[in-house]
């Protein structure tokens, strides 16, 4: 086995986005395409020589192959270990931890998140920090400034490896221990939640059901559910990852996870429901008939996480993104800590939670977490609803409606108009953004416009500024319209249309939310001029 310096030409379009490099997967299949960007990460952290690092991925089609490659890219740089999940699979809750756990140098996801996976979908690579969290931008911007210049790189030569079988194995001289990709994670979610009262729970006939979507939880969700808290056989459906998940679309909201919504809703609906995407990061919580808003399921955590043995010295703070209703910010203020707005992408909390000013997260777009990873993480939100429900012995509906009387209800949907013609949805942003002085004081749909601005966030940190995130309209009632272009989509631009209204009770907290909205929604398509813009009336995707 020797290593080989093996000459390449760079490509242009390696430049990793939030969540790393997303591409088409024959487009990662290309030759040298996965070496270029493996090499250009190390590159950019100043070497792999010597290092540790962490590798797994969600187990999407050509998952399996790529491991290979990273890892003899990295046996070809001289790192001296790298910790692999059995399969090369690793949830990314999981590989955050384990990252964290082994004090490692980083580590390396292979992911497209919720995005199909196949041959002709969706493959991803990104690189996390050795706080287990994604690289932020200073390390993104070296690694794509490497790619730009890259001729060459190293590669050990060798046969792959069995990465099916738990233990050490060499590659040359570098260590490769192929682990269990659960049993870590789920120790870490035994030691934050009341295993013991879930347990007991269930043993009284509680009924769920955690829809795994063909992706990367099943594992994760039959140990934790199944086995370890004692739920009934069946409780995970979809349990068994897929390379192209079933053909499922692997995005926990109720347009995709319609087979559990049905059954939620359905006449013979178990107590609570769950779902998770390809890399288990994002969860959908419905209960009995009713589904919860993300929105709400942060404040509803946030309220009741002392409850949990993992949280219950309380809560140092709680962040969640500026589109993500203000329903926490009460909770917050009740319990007396701190609430934080950042802009949209989970990397925006990482500072908040390295500096102990918040201990939960939460985004509107099915994303809940805490302090114990650097990640969201699904089958974690999963947990502590079930904790809660297990101390508070009440349903989900019952929980809900408390939570509104206390508090108020923010009723809250996002309407997102996807594939529009990126040009019509930047003219239609620029006249927004250039009406907004104009706005406050004026009256629509029978509301004052109090404010109007374009969210722009100073990390409270490290002092870093990020204009430019969204356009707000407040209005004097307390209810809010945010509208931005998605940082995520893949086909043209896609207009997220985030909207929001304040019901302090106790009359009106149990309308469907959108006709609640429809005030709201009336004028945020006549503010935006959604439809002369974009020839959209009706948006595709509503949560
Ligand atoms: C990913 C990110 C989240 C973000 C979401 C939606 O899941 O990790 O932080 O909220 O995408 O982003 P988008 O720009 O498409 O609204
Ligand atoms: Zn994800």
């Amino acid at each position: 086995m020797t290593i080989q310096t093996v000459p390449t030409t760079a490509f242009a379009d390696q430049k990793p986005g939030t969540s790393g490099l997303r591409k088409k997967t024959p487009a990662f299949m290309k030759p040298n395409y996965l070496e270029n960007f493996v090499q250009a990460t190390f590159t950019a952290i100043g070497g792999a020589a010597g290092k540790t690092f962490v590798l797994g991925g969600d187990g999407r089609y050509f998952n399996d192959r790529a491991a290979q490659i990273i890892l003899r890219i990295a046996a070809g740089n001289g790192a001296a270990r790298v910790i692999v999940g059995q399969g090369a699979v690793l949830s990314t809750p999981a590989a955050s931890h384990l990252i964290r756990l082994n004090k490692t140098d980083g580590g390396i996801i292979m992911s497209a998140s919720h995005n199909p996976g196949g041959p002709e979908e969706d493959f991803g690579v990104k690189f996390n920090t050795p706080n287990g969290g994604p690289a932020p931008e200073s390390v993104t911007e070296a690694m794509f400034a490497a790619t730009k210049t890259i001729t060459e790189y190293k590669l050990l030569d060798a046969p792959d490896i069995d990465l099916g079988t738990l233990g050490r194995v060499s590659l040359g001289d570098m260590i490769v221990d192929v682990v269990d990709p659960v049993a870590d994670y789920a120790d870490l979610m035994e030691s934050l939640f009341d295993f013991p009262a879930i347990a007991q729970m269930f043993a009284n006939g509680f009924r769920m059901r955690f829809d795994a979507m063909c992706a990367v939880t099943g594992p994760y969700g039959s140990e934790i559910l199944e086995r370890r808290l004692g739920a009934a056989g069946g409780t995970v459906t979809h349990g068994t990852p897929l390379p192209d998940f079933g053909g499922m679309h692997p995005d926990p909201n109720p347009t995709w996870a319609h087979e559990l919504m049905a059954e939620m809703f359905g006449p013979d609906a178990p107590d609570f429901g769950a779902a998770s995407d390809g890399d288990g990061d994002r969860n959908m919580v419905v209960g009995r008939g009713i589904y919860v808003s993300p929105s709400d399921s942060l404040a509803v955590l946030a309220a009741n996480a002392h409850l949990a043995p993992g949280y219950a010295k309380g809560l140092a703070g709680v962040a969640r993104s500026m589109p993500t209703s203000a329903a926490v910010d009460r909770v917050a203020a009740k319990l007396g800590i701190a609430a934080y707005e950042t802009p949209t992408g989970w990397k925006f909390f990482g500072n908040l939670l390295d500096d102990g000013r918040a201990t939960l997260c939460g985004e509107e777009s099915f994303g809940t977490g805490s302090d114990h990873v650097r990640e969201k993480d699904g089958l974690w939100a999963v947990l502590l609803w079930l904790n809660i429900l297990a101390v508070r012995k009440e349903s989900v509906a019952e929980i809900l409606a408390q939570h509104w009387a206390e508090y108020g209800r923010n009723y809250y949907s996002r309407h997102d108009f996807e594939a529009i013609a990126t040009d019509k949805a930047d003219a239609m942003m620029s006249a927004l953004r250039a009406s907004l002085p104009t706005l406050p004081g004026t009256q629509i749909e029978g509301m004052t416009i109090s404010a109007a601005d374009d969210f722009a966030y100073t990390d409270p940190v490290d002092g870093s500024v990020s204009q430019k995130q969204g356009v707000r309209i407040l209005f004097a009632d307390g209810s809010r319209i945010v509208m931005r272009l998605s940082g995520t989509g893949t086909e043209g631009a896609t207009l997220r249309v985030y909207l929001e209204r304040y019901a302090p009770g106790p009359e009106g907290l149990d309308l469907d939310p959108q006709d609640a909205l429809a005030p709201v929604i009336r004028a945020a398509h006549a503010l935006a001029g959604i439809g002369p813009h974009t020839g959209r009336t009706e948006p595709n995707v509503i949560t």
